[in-house]
């Protein structure tokens, strides 16, 4: 086709874009939307059941939303315009059930428990735009692809079930303030998703966190990173990236108040300012003085305002130094899910109630297993003092050859990067969990490492790595992955998967081929809570308490031990845990069954790390 002019070229660009094959949220999140001013849309949607995808498909298979008219769908929220003569609509949100957002659909109806396929949600909602505003719908998740419209229009679709979902909608919202918003969420496992087909977590489908538009000016500070430099505890640097049509040449005011910094800066012609500038009085953020400062960012009309700390963390030989002083990781692993619905966590409630147990632990680490966690969670750490381990779901059998495969994944890391990179939390971007050996995974791994240090130098890049026996009892780490990483981690399931009963583990011994800091990313065994025998008896409490006994011993023989995250923090529901007297469809690791009772592991523990906050003068 022959462009007669440029603009013919942009018509048929737009065109393509708007009828083309459906596209990814757009890149760029709102770096801390949720404290703009902001209307929340959560609360009770409409729902409908549809598994043969008749909201989104005619009978042909077309998709309603790439035809011409791009109407059909459920989307359109159809009503009869004659009373007398009713068209033949054969839906109705508005008739239909509701379901709590943000919420998994499973944990909310007996009847979606297992249900995996399509759910369309509707909301309505008054918004009247103001003129020079912007607007920006805002998903904090929506597992597992979701299309997205306002108004009947299609806004577009996104892959991946826990990073956030952002439109703008400025221009798209009704004069009238009568908006309604419809979503077709599906949490259809597939072979080339990530995460894959197979997983050892509840595939918990829908919204299942916060939803809001954000209200922004014309001009406005969308992105910015206020951290120290790289292993220096008195320089700060970052950037602040203004969007809109007056973003460049533009001042911008970064002010810490407390700590009696102030940076005027100028944008260039792309809207982005950096900076790096001596910050002598900083107190440094760390568990036992999670120190928060109050950043405000200004320029034209816009303020943000962030809660920010700010430390250094580096390795050095088989030392990881926080704030340049060896400490050691007192972690437990978690799972985004409430155990007492059991469902995704829905709010802080929910998420500040695990962090209290992992306190509890004698924490100061969580491995926020095995996807990127709500920000929420990310914040609660940085208030409460509990560094964190963040993962993105390479987890398993990943398509490793699938060029849409990796990219999905490194979108969703840059996703979580882009999200957590302000926490001071943060301490380790994961780039996957016990992947199956080969060049490809290789590839497709050191591919993320790559990414995750060109995002963001100043944090480790990890991964749970593979480990083999041979028959002398040795346990060999030499994962090819491990030459790339910051930590040596591992998971080993010695006293439950393999190695005999709990009193038989201590014969293991390790072989780790790096001389790097080792941190053991899962061990661990099930136990049905109130169950009693003895040390032998599989399923007990007094099981998993001695096997967590023997495993501390036999961890306590690596020298470079520093740190853990035993698997995990409470019973979770699991479809492959199917024993229907101890199981019953959970996994039963936890050391807090799922209903809140603690069990005789949980001490086992609890004392080790009041042990290891002495040695290392942490208590
Ligand atoms: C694996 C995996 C976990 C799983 C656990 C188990 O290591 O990483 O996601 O739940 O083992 O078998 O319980």
């Amino acid at each position: 086709m022959l462009f007669r002019s440029w603009h013919s070229l942009l018509a048929a660009l737009l065109l393509a874009l708007s009828f083309g094959p459906s596209v990814q949220a757009q890149s760029g999140l709102i770096q801390n939307a949720a404290a703009r001013r902001v209307l929340s849309l959560n609360g009770s949607w409409n729902y409908i059941i549809d598994p043969y995808e008749n909201g989104f498909y005619d009978y042909r298979r077309e998709a309603f939303d790439q035809s011409k008219s791009g109407k059909g769908g459920y989307y359109d929220n159809q009503k009869p315009s004659n009373a007398q003569e009713p068209e033949l609509i054969e839906y109705d949100f508005d008739h239909s059930a509701a379901l709590q957002v943000p919420g998994d659909w499973n944990s909310q109806d007996p009847k979606l428990l297992y249900y995996e396929g399509t759910i369309w949600y509707k909301r309505n909602f008054k918004l009247t735009p103001t003129a020079g505003k912007r607007y920006f719908l805002y998903f904090g998740a929506i597992n597992y692809e979701a299309h997205i419209y306002l108004n009947g229009k299609k806004l577009g679709m996104h892959r991946g079930g826990f990073t956030p979902i952002q439109f703008e909608v400025t221009g798209k919202l009704d004069p009238s303030g009568d908006n309604f918003v419809v979503v077709k969420a599906d949490n259809t496992r597939h072979a080339d998703a990530v995460p894959t087909i197979n997983t050892d977590w509840w595939n918990y489908g829908g919204i299942t966190r916060d939803v809001f538009i954000a209200e922004a000016p014309g001009t406005f500070i969308k992105d910015y990173k206020v951290q120290l430099a790289k292993n220096d505890p008195s320089t700060l640097m970052g950037y602040v990236q203004l969007n809109g049509a007056g973003r460049a040449g533009q001042t911008v005011t970064l002010n810490i108040a407390e700590a009696g910094l102030k940076q005027t800066l100028k944008t260039d012609t792309a809207g982005r300012a950096t900076f790096r500038f001596p910050a002598k009085k900083l107190s440094l953020w760390s568990p036992q003085n999670p120190r928060r400062y109050v950043v405000s960012l200004a320029s034209g009309s816009d303020v943000v305002q962030d809660k920010i700390g700010f430390r250094t963390i580096q390795t050095k030989g088989q030392d990881i130094l926080l704030n340049g002083k060896s400490t050691f990781l007192r972690g437990i692993s978690i799972h985004d899910e409430n155990p007492l619905i059991p469902g995704r966590a829905r709010g802080e409630g929910d998420l500040r109630m695990l962090l209290t147990w992992a306190k509890e632990l004698g924490c100061n680490y969580v491995r926020l297993a095995h996807y990127p966690h709500n920000e929420i969670m990310l914040r609660l750490a940085d208030e409460m003092g509990l560094l964190v381990w963040a993962e993105v779901p390479v987890y398993w059998t990943i398509a490793w050859e699938n060029a849409a495969t990796y990219q999905n994944a490194e979108a969703q890391l840059s996703d979580l990067i882009s999200m957590g990179k302000n926490r001071a939390s943060i301490v380790v971007w994961s780039v996957g969990n016990e992947t199956p050996l080969g060049d490809p995974r290789l590839k497709f791994m050191t591919s993320l490492v790559k990414k995750a240090r060109s995002l963001d130098d100043t944090r480790l890049v990890a991964a749970a790595l593979e480990v083999h026996r041979t028959p002398d009892d040795v346990m060999h780490v030499d994962d090819p992955l491990g030459e790339y990483l910051d930590l040596t981690s591992f998971n080993e399931y010695a006293g439950w998967y393999w190695g005999g009963a709990p009193s038989e583990i201590t014969k293991y011994k390790f072989d780790i081929k790096y001389n790097k800091p080792v941190m053991i990313s899962e061990f661990g065994g099930d136990a049905l809570a109130g169950y009693h025998g003895d040390a032998n008896t599989r399923w007990s409490e007094e099981y998993q308490e001695a096997l967590y006994v023997n495993q501390l011993k036999m961890l306590g023989t690596i020298p470079g031990l520093r740190g853990m995250t035993p698997w995990i923090l409470t019973d979770f529901r699991a479809t492959r845990r199917q024993h229907p007297v101890y199981q019953n469809g959970f996994n039963r690791k936890g050391l807090i069954s799922n209903t809140g009772t603690k069990k005789k592991a949980f001490y086992v523990l609890q004392e080790y790390y009041r042990q290891q906050a002495v040695k290392y003068g942490e208590k």
